[in-house]
């Protein structure tokens, strides 16, 4: 199912086909690529596991009318699957429990860095979530991920230093995006001239 569209990519359910599942676990049995990620199991080391994962998405997210998500981004000249785009609420200090702060974040196959594929998935999905209502975005990158820091400022985020609010209290270089209808709030008059 198609969530959203970009001028170059389709950003779309995961599904249990037998390519997705494929292209999941090579994604996330690479270590270039989970040595960034705070989730537990990875990397993948069994194929049969990227169902499970897949499943685990779709439980996490499942309840929120489409909101939130693990999406594949899909490239529309090629098919290719790039990698993933997500937006759930960040875990907090215990994992377990969902803060009300809400995350983006990117994971691409190594094969599909370096075409900006990751920066416009995740301006499409924070675009969405901000238009209908949200008040920011957060993105939150381990220290020492230049690459993931470099989309988060390239999608405007402003960097707020590290903080230890999530993942178990894992301290992680923050990221936010704070929506425009605030500034446009009729009920603060020093902004009124604003329109
Ligand atoms: C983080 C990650 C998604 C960044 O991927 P990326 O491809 O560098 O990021 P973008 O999509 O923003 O692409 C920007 C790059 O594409 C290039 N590019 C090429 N064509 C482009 C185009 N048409 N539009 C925009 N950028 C383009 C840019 O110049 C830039 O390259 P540079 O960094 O060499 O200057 C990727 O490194 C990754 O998946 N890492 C492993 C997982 C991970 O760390 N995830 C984040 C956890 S917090």
């Amino acid at each position: 199912m198609t969530v959203l569209t970009t001028e170059r990519l389709v950003l779309r359910e995961w599904t249990a086909d037998p390519a997705d599942l494929a292209r999941i676990f090579d994604i996330y049995s690479r270590l270039e690529v989970t040595r960034w990620l705070s989730a537990p199991g990875l990397p993948l080391t069994d194929p049969a596991r990227a169902a499970d994962r897949l499943q685990m998405w779709r439980e996490r997210h499942a309840g929120h009318g489409g909101r939130y998500g693990t999406w594949a981004i899909e490239v529309r000249e090629t098919g290719v699957v790039a990698g993933t785009v997500l937006l759930k609420p960040l875990p907090g200090r215990d994992e377990g429990v969902p803060t009300e702060d809400i995350e983006v974040g990117w994971h691409l196959h190594p094969d599909s860095w370096g075409h900006g594929y990751a920066t416009e998935a995740a301006r499409a999905v924070v675009a969405r979530e901000l238009a209908a209502g949200a008040r920011e975005v957060h993105a939150v990158v381990a220290p020492g991920n230049e690459a993931s820091m470099a989309v988060a400022r390239r999608l405007g985020m402003t960097h707020v230093g590290r903080r230890t609010d999530w993942y178990d209290g894992v301290s992680v270089e923050t990221f936010v995006l704070t929506g425009v209808h605030r500034v446009c709030d009729p009920g603060r008059p020093g902004l009124r001239r604003l329109g």
